[in-house]
């Protein structure tokens, strides 16, 4: 278990520096009226604290702690080193990124510093030193919020040079780094460290080949990608970490975070994870984001340490920066944040406290608008969540999930599918990911997302969908887990490649075909107009697409085959006896149904049940507290739907009332059960 509050924290980011003195007391008596008992301060304040390099001047954060130490509030404290203040890009051009397209940024934006520069590493360590040695020792501030929202990357001339550094602690000789990316194709073969290049547009990176969140998508050399991207994660990672141990140095009790991003590309979370007390994260689904994929992030984030987390942000209202900022409607914002305290949410914390009155922001929602009254609907949605929290958030803080199948996510892998040049374009790694949780989600099946070194032994059924990098020693981990009676889902696009991105020589899915049984021949790539058809062994008949393993069976029996093309007639799903357990095998991109079909068939096998028995279309989850296990059922469709069985006779948290058999749930409805 990671850092425990002992209070449900319900606050979020608060920016008084950007308002006159007199809104701060009209802040305090809003937020005791809402039941806001805490604020996230100073992410965005460097310039203030440190006007020039000679400067330091807390007077004004020492007033906004005062204001709300006075108030009661549990503080979270951020280092507001997110944002370069404007003298020192001036004076040190280098804190400046340089982007994918070789330009070197000047003064502006935000998340813009270069993490290998030795004087933005100086400055940040001073500043958080400051901080921590000042507020440290103030028993309202609980937390420690670093930076904000790590990520992005940086093609700098220091970073270049860092790049070489960690390359030859990792290497060793350039023989192993020139056969470890395969250089001799296309003659990029390199005989000194000093001729290593960054991998941007510039160089290895392919515009013509779709262009992803950063710059290019696709490369030349995978292997030298993925290197940059596990490169830049570790710099990134170390800025946190300077900026952790300077904290530390003068505050040993008060957990550090900073808040991550769910299935954020750029940073390999389950390594910042063990650096973190406590993960945080910030949840912001557009108007047509699936529940599941929420719930799927929330996993994410419990899964990186198996532990409760922080819900850093998320609106009470509406966005600003997405495409389409449609408002939460009466009563979403409440089950949305009650689904996050359900998949182990131990906060519930907004962006932002005060609607912003200028900046790029200003339309983005917040506890207070600019009506600046406590007469608006969201203000008194907070205000009821608020006093729901406070009643009876604190019974869940802390407690446990309990589930039997694990997803493995793996930045290495999402990194190097899709950096990979073919076969198929719209192949996604999260995407795949989401379509195999969505199942167990639809299904109210508890699952734990997982790294690729867990211990699967604590499960009865794994799923590894794409799971097309297969490194050292994992092929005889999940081979182990599997004789000793465990299932084991993966299929096309898997066991491809070894962590540098060579294939595992000697046919597909390489270390993983005498587990499935298999040996995929061929793969066939079907654009998004073609399709082929998946005929069961009970006859029945679906669709497929996007990928076709075109496999022959080396033990594994047949669950379903092609209906279509020359490939017709042969295996597309499989299901091979390994010692005790099973292997499920999925060689092409199935429907719905047809991935429900299978995964039915490999949960049945796997003893694999829900949280409750009965089936309903309401979302239930479960978490296990002291007082027993804790139930939260959810109502995300639009129609009404009726309460299970199960709950009939029970007390609902909320209401305080015993429910009844057969009661409706509306749409964005919320029971919570304590079931012994
Ligand atoms: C992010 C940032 C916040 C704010 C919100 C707006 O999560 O961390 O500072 O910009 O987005 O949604
Ligand atoms: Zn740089």
């Amino acid at each position: 278990m990671g850092a425990k509050f002992k209070k449900m924290l319900y606050g979020g980011d608060y920016n008084p520096e950007q308002w006159p003195r007199e809104i701060w007391q009209q802040d305090m008596e809003l937020f005791d009226k809402a039941g806001i008992n805490s604020a996230t301060i100073n992410v965005f304040s460097w310039a203030r604290l440190q006007p020039s390099e000679e400067v330091y001047d807390f007077h004004e954060l020492d007033a906004i702690v005062d204001t709300l130490t006075r108030a009661g509030k549990q503080i979270v404290l951020a280092t507001s080193t997110a944002a370069l203040p404007a003298w020192m890009a001036k004076r040190y051009p280098e804190v400046a990124r340089v982007d994918y397209e070789g330009r070197r940024h000047k003064f502006g934006q935000r998340h813009n510093a270069c993490p290998n520069s030795p004087v933005y590493r100086h400055f940040i360590q001073e500043l958080t030193a400051k901080l921590a040695e000042r507020y440290g020792s103030n028993e309202n501030v609980v937390c420690w919020h670093i930076n904000n929202e790590y990520g992005g990357e940086c093609y700098c001339e220091n970073c270049e040079k860092a790049f070489r550094v960690w390359l030859r602690k990792k290497y060793g000789t350039i023989e192993a780094l020139n056969q470890a990316w395969n250089l001799t194709f296309w003659g990029h073969n390199i005989y000194d460290w000093d001729e290593i290049v960054l991998p941007n547009a510039l160089s290895e990176g392919i515009p013509w080949q779709g262009s992803g969140e950063f710059g290019c998508e696709k490369t030349a050399f995978a292997g030298i990608s993925i290197d940059y991207r596990r490169f830049m994660s570790d710099s990134i990672l170390d800025n946190f970490r300077l900026e952790r141990d300077s904290i530390r140095q003068y505050d040993k009790a008060a957990p550090v975070t900073t808040n991550l991003m769910g299935t954020y590309k750029g940073l390999d979370y389950f390594k910042w994870a063990k650096e973190m007390d406590i993960v945080s994260w910030d949840n912001y689904p557009s108007y047509d984001t699936p529940w599941s994929h929420v719930a799927m992030r929330h996993d994410l984030m419990r899964g990186l340490k198996n532990a409760p987390f922080m819900l850093m942000e998320q609106t009470p209202s509406q966005q600003n920066w997405q495409p389409y900022n449609s408002l939460k409607k009466p009563g979403q914002m409440r089950v949305q944040s009650w689904q996050t305290v359900a998949h182990g949410g131990d906060t519930v914390q907004f962006f932002q406290l005060r609607r912003s009155v200028g900046g790029c922001e200003k339309f983005h929602g917040a506890v207070i608008a600019h009506a600046g009254t406590d007469q608006t609907r969201v203000f008194r949605e907070v205000a009821q969540l608020g006093e729901e929290l406070n009643r009876i958030g604190d019974s869940i803080i802390g407690s446990g999930t309990e589930s039997k199948v694990g997803i493995l996510f793996d930045w290495d892998n999402y990194w190097a599918l899709e950096y990979t040049s073919g076969p198929n374009v719209d192949l996604k790694y999260v995407d795949q990911i989401s379509r195999y949780y969505e199942y167990f989600y639809r299904k109210n099946i508890s699952v734990d997302m997982i790294p690729v070194d867990a211990d699967l032994s604590k499960y009865d059924l794994v799923a590894a969908p794409v799971l097309y990098m297969v490194k050292e020693g994992m092929a005889e981990a999940i081979e182990a887990y599997v004789a000793a009676g465990g299932t084991f889902v993966t299929g096309f696009m898997s066991g491809i490649v070894n962590e540098s991105d060579n294939v595992h020589l000697g046919g597909y899915p390489g270390p993983l075909r005498k587990l499935a049984g298999v040996w995929a021949e061929e793969i066939d790539a079907l654009a998004p107009e073609q399709s082929n058809e998946i005929v069961f062994t009970d006859g029945s008949k679906d669709e497929c697409g996007m990928l076709c393993d075109i496999l022959h069976l080396e033990g594994a029996e047949e669950l379903a085959r092609y209906g279509s093309d020359f490939y017709a007639g042969t295996p597309a799903v499989t299901r091979n006896v390994f010692g005790k357990g099973r292997v499920y095998y999925v060689g092409t991109v199935l429907s719905e149904n047809g991935l429900e079909k299978v995964l039915d068939l490999a949960c049945g096998g796997a003893g694999i049940t829900p949280v409750i028995g009965e089936e309903t279309e309401l979302e239930v989850t479960r978490r296990i507290s002291d007082a027993g296990a804790v139930y939260f059922v959810m109502n995300f469709k639009d129609q009404e739907l009726p309460l299970p069985a199960v709950f009939a006779g029970k007390k609902d948290l909320l209401s305080g009332r015993t429910m009844e058999e057969g009661e409706m749930l509306k749409k964005y409805d919320v029971r919570i059960a304590v079931l012994q």
